[in-house]
This record gives C-alpha cells, sequence and structure tokens, in this order.
C-alpha cells in the first residue's frame, strides 16, 4: 500500500488525478471504476481540466461505478447517475454506451444486482477509484459486509444516512434507505485500487485501514489484501496515523 500524504484537498485531488490519468494514457481502452461522494470531485475537475487543456481522450474508455440509491429516479439531482453526468461523464469524450452506473430501478432489483456483476466480471477492471465512509463503507459495503460479497443490494448504515442528508435537504427522511453497490469481491478484482479521503471526520477510518485489523466491521482493511493500492490523503485524514 502506497500512502501518499498532501498538504490539503487540492493536492489530494491533483496527485490522485495524476495516478488515474496515468492508466488512461497508457491503455487506450482503459477500464476505470468511479466513485461519488464529495471527495473525488476535486479529482473528476481535474481530469476535466486535462481532457480540455491536453486533450486526455476516453473515447475507448469504459467505466463501471460502484453505486447507486435504490428507487431513486436517474433524473433526480442526487441519484449517482446525475452526479457522474454533472460532475465528469458530460465534460469528457466518454461514449456513453461505454458508461455503466448500477439501476436501482425496477421490479427485480436482485437481477440488476446479477446483470451488473456479470457485466462488471467481463472485463478487467485496471483502476477503481473509492472514497470512504465514516464508518469504513467502501461503495456502500457497510460494515459487516462480507470480503467475498459481489454486486448486491444493501440497507444503508445510520451514520451513512446521516452523512448523506446534507445532499437531501438535510432531511434524514429524504435519503434513500437501500442502495446497489458492487461488492467488496467485486472491488478487489481491480488491478489498481485508489482511495481518496481529506478531513478530520476520516481520520479514524484511515487509521483502520494503515493500522487496525483486517475486519469485516471495518470494510476498506479489506485493501491491506490487495497488492496495489495508493491510498491518498490530506493531513488531516492522516492525523492519526
Ligand atoms: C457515499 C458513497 C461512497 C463514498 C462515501 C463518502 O456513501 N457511496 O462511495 O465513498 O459516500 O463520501 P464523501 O466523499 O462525500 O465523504
Amino acid at each position: 500500500m502506497e500512502i501518499i500524504i498532501c498538504e490539503n484537498y487540492e493536492e489530494v485531488s491533483q496527485k490522485a488525478a495524476q495516478i488515474m490519468l496515468n492508466v488512461i494514457k497508457d491503455k487506450e481502452n482503459a477500464v476505470i471504476g468511479l466513485a461519488t461522494g464529495s471527495t473525488p470531485i476535486g479529482l473528476y475537475q481535474n481530469l476535466i481540466k486535462d481532457h480540455q487543456d491536453h486533450q486526455s481522450s476516453y473515447e475507448s474508455v469504459i467505466t463501471f461505478n460502484l453505486d447507486e440509491y435504490v428507487n431513486l429516479p436517474k433524473e433526480h439531482p442526487e441519484s449517482y447517475y446525475s452526479f457522474m453526468h454533472t460532475n465528469l461523464l458530460n465534460h469528457i469524450n466518454i461514449n456513453e454506451e461505454n458508461v455503466h452506473i448500477p439501476s436501482g430501478l425496477g421490479e427485480d432489483i436482485q437481477a440488476n444486482c446479477n446483470a451488473y456483476e456479470e457485466s462488471l466480471k467481463s472485463y478487467e477492471m485496471d483502476i477503481q477509484l473509492l472514497g470512504v465512509g465514516r464508518n469504513g463503507h467502501i461503495g456502500f459495503n457497510e460494515p459487516g459486509t462480507s470480503f467475498d460479497s459481489v454486486t448486491h443490494v444493501v440497507d444503508l448504515d445510520e451514520k451513512t444516512i446521516q452523512d448523506n442528508a446534507r445532499f437531501f435537504e438535510g432531511n434524514m427522511d429524504l435519503v434513500p434507505k437501500k442502495a446497489i453497490t458492487m461488492g467488496i469481491a467485486s472491488i478487489m478484482r481491480a488491478k489498481k485500487i485508489l482511495l481518496v479521503a481529506n478531513g478530520t471526520n476520516k481520520a479514524d477510518a484511515i487509521y483502520e485501514l494503515v493500522k487496525g485489523e483486517i475486519s469485516t466491521s471495518c470494510p476498506v482493511t479489506v485493501l491491506r489484501n490487495h497488492p496495489c493500492v495508493y491510498v491518498v490523503i490530506d493531513k488531516d485524514a492522516a492525523s492519526r496515523l
């Protein structure tokens, strides 16, 4: 695990974008795993800037997103579909047919999970981007999730609902209570993993990742079992190391 400690969020975003760009520039049809949450927004801005200034191309790039809320229409501004289009996809030359975001809509969500996992498995993921929840969740794999899990439906943890209420008028009642997420085993198949975090509210999760016991009670700790992980964090997130 390579831990890169940065001065601030801007530096986290730049360094992490550089790691992502190296993969994209190295391989025309790179397969990249994308994440939502506020942390990757700066990284996405750097990717957009590089695309505009240096013509980095996404023409043959294939993307898979980690997760999506269940029963939130795609066009809802807080759906992860909208998030990805607003913060990245609408600003680069990606082919929409190469974009994969799990669907939390329809009668049979389990069938959506199975189809997503099948599609994911038919590619070799070059790099998977991750944020981390305060409780150590990755994607929406909450504490207690099996390390063998594949794409599945989850009930969101109380802490996660609280944290995400800021995107839903500060009202926990408006936050969807279920989501569909790549599983931990799905994430671990990626050749490289890039985790970004900033702020003191992530310091406990980062401490667990680096120094804690590898345990399903803190899902992010599974990354210590992966051969190629970059952890790009600011001083505040690193404050307990
Ligand atoms: C959500 C997402 C996660 C993300 C987490 C942290 O729960 N499903 O993928 O890592 O939020 O979000 P933030 O970066 O806003 O702290």
